[in-house]
């Protein structure tokens, strides 16, 4: 029913715009307002405060489904609910899951997830952006890089280093308001994907920061960062998968449309096997990712199959798109048939949320533990 509920959404509201969103860089902001309202921005949060209490495996089919046709629309859902919400949810105070969590929640504010910085991304330890204990509040000082929902969220997790010399063990994670003094939002990027969605880099110019806003006890940051992404991974792998399957979907049916040398050109085996390899792999994807959101509802360990969820979906990804374009031919290589936005698209899901590489230095350490 939840995926059902989905895939309405995504054909009868993503699907039509979405090219004109891609080329004008225009963020869905009707469309995530109705997402709200449906309950998909806090899927997983409980009803107490004001969430769907959904599982991860209906979360991954919702991600799936709106991934088919808009993955800049996706990608809101995934930041809210992964990096956001649940990060609020699993270890905010009470008083921040009233005031913060509530109306992220159910979609009234949008919230986003900052740890990237221009000499930070994958190597998270050496956070730039700091926070120095003033008593009854926080200075921070410092830029974030690439950060999705950046202009049009209203709550900012905010990661920053508050003691160098603790290294990690240094870092704490901030609760930031837009309309906070000295806290600036720079221009919007000029992305090859998800163009519909709404990337800045800020700035923080000796900001003051509540301590009340501080999440979890002194240096709890990082690890903070880690198990939110953790989960996010599983959100963005479901992406991946999602972007794969709507591409996949696409070139089967032009496949069987278009006519070439007397016959439709998915009967010649060029295609046929194409086809079969797009499907297998997809399949295999989508069973990763399946169990990933499982492992994390039975509350078993998910780190190692959320990587490799996230490593193989977004390879499938990046490889089902490039081979939808190719099945297009010509038509393939404009903007009406959709698969190659769906490529562009494709290539984020390898760089955000940790890239490709970093997956394989998580599983790799878990394997060898
Ligand atoms: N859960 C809990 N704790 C964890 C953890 C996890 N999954 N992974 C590491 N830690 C803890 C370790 O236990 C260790 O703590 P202790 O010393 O107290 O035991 C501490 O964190 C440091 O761990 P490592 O030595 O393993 O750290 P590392 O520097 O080698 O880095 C890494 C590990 C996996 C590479 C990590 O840095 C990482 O995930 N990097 C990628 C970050 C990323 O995804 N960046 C993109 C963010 S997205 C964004 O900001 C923008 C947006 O819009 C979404």
């Amino acid at each position: 029913m939840i995926q059902k509920a989905a895939r309405d959404f995504a054909q009868n509201e993503l699907k039509p715009g979405v090219i004109e969103r891609d080329e004008h860089q225009k963020f869905p902001a009707e469309q995530v307002k109705k997402l709200g309202e449906l309950g998909f921005l806090g899927m997983m949060v409980s009803e107490k405060y004001n969430g769907s209490g959904l599982d991860a495996l209906s979360y991954v089919l919702v991600m799936e489904e709106l991934s088919k046709i808009d993955a800049s629309a996706s990608v809101v859902v995934s930041v809210n609910n992964s990096l956001v919400c649940y990060g609020l949810e699993s270890y905010g105070s009470e008083f921040q899951k009233e005031k913060y969590l509530k109306p992220l929640a159910s979609g009234e504010k949008i919230g986003a997830f900052c740890l990237s910085e221009p000499e930070a991304g994958s190597d998270a330890t050496s956070q730039q952006t700091t926070a120095e204990d003033k008593g009854d509040y926080y200075l921070l000082n410092g830029t974030k890089n690439w950060i999705t929902n950046g202009g049009t969220a209203s709550t900012y997790l905010v990661i920053a280093q508050t003691d160098r010399a603790l290294k990690h063990r240094g870092i704490n994670a901030f609760i930031v308001e837009k309309g906070m003094e000295g806290f600036t939002i720079g221009p919007k990027e000029n992305k090859m994907g998800i163009r519909g969605s709404d990337t800045h880099s800020l700035m923080f110019n000796d900001v003051k920061v509540p301590k009340e806003n501080r999440i979890g006890e002194d240096g709890f940051g990082f690890k903070f960062a880690m198990k939110t992404l953790e989960g996010g991974r599983i959100g963005i792998a479901a992406q991946a998968l999602g972007i794969a399957a709507g591409a996949y979907e696409l070139a089967l049916e032009y496949s069987k449309q278009r006519k070439s040398f007397g016959k439709a050109i998915s009967e010649h085996q060029a295609i046929a096997f194409k086809l079969a390899d797009m499907a297998t792999t997809i399949e295999a994807a989508r069973l990763l990712v399946y169990k990933a959101a499982w492992l994390k509802d039975q509350g078993l360990p998910y780190t190692l199959a959320g990587s490799m969820a996230k490593l193989y979906a977004s390879k499938v990804a990046m490889d089902v798109t490039v081979e939808a374009v190719q099945i297009h031919g010509g038509y393939g290589f404009v903007k009406e048939y959709h698969v190659e936005r769906m490529m562009r698209d494709a290539k984020i899901t390898q760089i955000y949320e940790g890239t490709t590489e970093i997956q394989k230095m998580v599983i790799s350490r878990e394997i060898l533990k």
